[in-house]
């Protein structure tokens, strides 16, 4: 049996705490998609750990993570979280695997992503520099080199042919950038990754199943950043939303049972394209103050803005969510009255679809006004202790989105969730 926990909107959603709150429920914690463009992050006892590339499982004893297929990795990122993971005494060779066909990020990679955007000016996607929209046209231009490639002696041949390949394109960006450090650190980071769990991931994980195992996929990108169902091209390069699971784990679509969504109170997307409900005004600079809405990858500033009921509408259709965790509400604490889009204006008719190319239309949000509850929640252990416009708020969301509130966390803090009944 497979559970999938994945974000509804843009990112940033708190996927990793809430992987991180089920974990013991589960033998494996797996990775399907993305790279070290994610920034998840948990709390180890008062300690804030960032992870990028190593499932959010990592800090339980009696869980292994697996690194899938689907994923894209660089072993410079991975082995500098070995180490950050390795002092709060976890040892990566008993808890960590990796599959063989993972597509690994190379140092050109890197540069070609910073090439491409710099020559894309304002119409940057603002991706994260990490090299992950390259590595991925090289997994499906059948050019990439994977994990598995590093055991055979002719890696650094490969390696060779495909670097030159790169050169041309960055010479044609007229990219200059001396890369040698990158490589440097990037060889010595291959040996460290030689030395680790590199395993056949699909014949590891159906056998786990085949004896009755549990398994959480977690989701890195928000659905909003699809390469095929978000805000094309202003999207990551991997198919973020549950069918992704499938492809990035080698398993059937039978073995999935729930489909855990999490979505912010609010909104949040860092990076350029389309946002509906983006307050550009003081609101919006409220909510990243209160919420500290600073990219935990990149540093950079998040947009904010009000929940968007549209998006989340249709982020709960294409990943057939079952239930929904609310992240963040704490963080509405303050206010009076907050907002929720229903709707959008689009050249004077309303609509309740996402359309086609949203980067082309002004879309106007229209709002519900709701009643805040203005009052502290984060100390709140369980649902009758809440007040009752959050409550309210709850069920608002069940009937807007049509699937259930599970679960809302209202603090950063591993305890800091409330089960909705
Ligand atoms: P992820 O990429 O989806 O894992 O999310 P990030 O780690 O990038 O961003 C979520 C941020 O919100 C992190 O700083 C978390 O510590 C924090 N966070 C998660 N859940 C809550 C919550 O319920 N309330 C508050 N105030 N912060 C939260
Ligand atoms: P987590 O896992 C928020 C965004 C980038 C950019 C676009 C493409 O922490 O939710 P890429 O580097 O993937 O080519 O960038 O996608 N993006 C994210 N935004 N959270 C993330 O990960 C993101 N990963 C990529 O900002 O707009
Ligand atoms: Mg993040």
């Amino acid at each position: 049996m497979v559970d999938v926990i994945l974000g509804l909107q843009w990112g940033d959603e708190g996927k990793g705490k809430i992987v991180d709150y089920f974990a013991p429920r589960y033998d494996v914690i797996a990775r399907f998609q993305g790279g070290p463009n994610a920034g998840h992050t948990l709390y180890v006892g008062d300690k804030k750990v960032v992870l990028h590339q190593i499932p959010s499982g990592v800090f339980h004893e009696n869980t292994v993570n697996l690194i899938g297929n689907g994923v894209v990795l660089d072993p410079v990122t991975l082995r500098k979280e070995c180490a950050t993971v390795a002092a709060f005494g976890i040892d990566v060779r008993k808890n960590l695997f990796i599959s063989e066909r993972t597509h690994l990020i190379l140092p050109t990679h890197r540069a070609l992503d910073k090439a491409s955007e710099q020559s894309k000016g304002t119409d940057k996607i603002g991706s994260t520099l990490k090299g992950i929209g390259p590595a991925y046209m090289d997994k499906t231009g059948r050019n990439g080199l994977r994990v598995g490639d590093l055991l055979d002696k002719s890696f650094t041949t490969q390696y060779i042919k495909l670097r030159l390949k790169h050169q041309k394109i960055l010479d044609s960006f007229n990219f200059t950038e001396d890369i040698t450090a990158w490589e440097e650190e990037f060889f010595e980071a291959v040996e460290f990754l030689k030395e680790l769990n590199i395993v056949n991931g699909e014949y590891f994980i159906n056998d786990r199943l085949k004896k009755g195992q549990k398994v959480l996929a977690e989701g890195a990108q928000g659905s909003m950043l699809d390469v095929d169902f978000g805000t094309f091209p202003f999207v990551t390069s991997s198919s973020t939303i549950s069918a992704g699971v499938c492809t990035g784990l080698g398993i059937a679509p039978q073995q999935i049972r729930e489909v855990i969504g999490v979505t912010k109170a609010y909104c949040t997307r860092v990076g350029s394209g389309p946002f509906p409900t983006e307050l550009l005004e003081e609101t919006g600079d409220e909510l990243r103050k209160l919420g500290n809405e600073f990219g935990a990858t990149t540093g950079r500033p998040r947009r904010c803005g009000w929940i968007d009921l549209v998006a989340l509408r249709f982020a709960c259709m294409v990943n057939g969510v079952t239930q929904l965790v609310m992240t963040k509400t704490d963080v509405l604490d303050p206010f009076t009255e907050i907002e929720a889009c229903e709707k959008y204006m689009v050249s004077g008719k309303e609509i309740d679809y996402i359309p086609f190319q949203m980067t082309r239309l002004d879309i106007q949000p229209i709002y519900k006004k709701i009643k805040g509850w203005n009052s502290s929640i984060e100390n709140s252990k369980d649902f009758t202790s809440l007040p009752e416009k959050l409550r309210s708020y709850i069920s608002y969301i069940d009937d807007a989105v049509g699937a259930k509130v599970k679960y809302i966390s209202n603090g950063p803090g591993r305890d800091q969730i409330i089960l909705v009944p």
